[in-house]
């Protein structure tokens, strides 16, 4: 019987700081239940931390970190490909072909460069500029069919889209088309202080945000802390209530509850027990994950083990895609 090609998943997280919540509810979690029905690739993004500047030793220990947090989220290394990108030189490589193929009024409408260059005004890099051509290459190198993002990463997706078709019409069919794969619930996970601003793990104000592998009492007090509003009810608005609408969802990803369950649940009661009630979820939920990331941290020769499985894996795959793009752009074969 002939084997049915399973689609393919590639999606990345930087190690830029330390997961937050809105990482695990955005992306992780989800990416752990499709490992059965796809062919699934998912990489530490260190290559894309370096358009800010960042401590090398923090970036060495974030990487390994995430990679435990990673498996510890459920991504079995037998059944995903899990590997970091500065060790597949083909990310570099495909890259380097990309920007050549990417526009420059394209890039400069890029949110995500617009918000880091008001942010890193000193370090306006060229590769902050050229990101979304890196990342574009990281998702074409595997023909992934699907990209399970955040709602923030979705513009970067369409880049990739827009770059392949360019790409592809010059030259045939190279690259699979890829499509962003949003969750329904958590695909923007907000501040805790400022809700109108997502959740983000390089963001100043630590009481916004909470950490994947933060303490239970930590977790807890930023929960307490949570701005709300003056009504005194917990109604699912996003417009006009946006810090007890993110709690709501908050809540219903960590429980499996519907809106209107909540809606119910908190009916008649104050803001005081339905915070502590969603910072309660959040603990439970993070805290099986703590425990295992730390326990898989101390085992410095079994990730070293996955890492190095991963990136040949990757690699073998990757470098098919490479040398098909150097053959059409007419580079002479080695
Ligand atoms: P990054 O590292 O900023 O975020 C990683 C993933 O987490 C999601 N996410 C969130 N989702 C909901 N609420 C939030 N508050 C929140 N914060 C983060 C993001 O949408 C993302 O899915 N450029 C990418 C990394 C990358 C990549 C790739 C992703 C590099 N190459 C190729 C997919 C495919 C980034 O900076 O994500």
């Amino acid at each position: 019987m002939e084997e049915v090609q399973k689609k393919r998943i590639l999606s990345g997280i930087q190690p830029s700081g330390d997961l937050t919540l809105g990482s695990y509810l955005g992306a992780i979690k989800n990416w752990s239940a499709l490992a059965d029905e796809y062919d699934c690739y998912y990489m530490l993004a260190d290559m894309h931390t370096i358009t800010v500047r960042q401590v090398p030793a923090d970036l060495r220990r974030r990487t390994l970190t995430q990679l435990a947090a990673y498996i510890a989220c459920g991504l079995d290394p037998e059944k995903n490909v899990l590997f970091i990108q500065s060790h597949v030189p083909a990310h570099a490589q495909l890259g380097w072909v990309l920007d050549c193929y990417t526009m420059f009024g394209e890039l400069s409408r890029m949110t995500q460069f617009k918000d880091k260059s008001a942010k890193n005004a000193d370090n306006i890099n060229a590769g902050l500029f050229t990101y979304p051509a890196l990342m574009a290459a990281d998702i074409l190198l595997y023909q992934a069919d699907l990209v399970p993002v955040g709602e923030d990463q979705k513009q970067h997706v369409e880049i990739c889209r827009d770059i392949a078709n360019r790409f592809n019409g010059i030259y045939g069919e190279v690259f699979k088309m890829p499509e962003p794969y949003i969750p329904k619930m958590g695909a923007r996970v907000m501040s805790l202080t400022s809700p109108e601003n997502k959740m983000s793990k390089s963001d100043k104000d630590q009481n916004g945000c909470v950490y994947l592998l933060e303490k239970p009492e930590d977790i807890m007090r930023k929960f307490k802390k949570a701005v709300t509003d003056s009504e005194a009810c917990v109604r699912f608005a996003p417009q006009e209530k946006p810090g007890v609408s993110n709690l709501m969802q908050i809540y219903a990803v960590c429980t499996g509850k519907g809106i209107a369950e909540i809606e119910r649940e908190f009916d008649g009661r104050g803001y005081g027990d339905f915070k502590m009630a969603v910072g309660e979820a959040v603990v439970e939920t993070l805290r099986p994950i703590r425990e295992e990331t730390e326990r898989i941290l101390a085992d410095k020769a079994y990730l070293e083990g996955v890492y190095r499985a991963g990136a040949e894996h990757a690699s073998y795959v990757a470098n098919k895609t490479l040398r098909k793009v150097y053959k059409k752009v007419g580079f002479v074969e080695r």
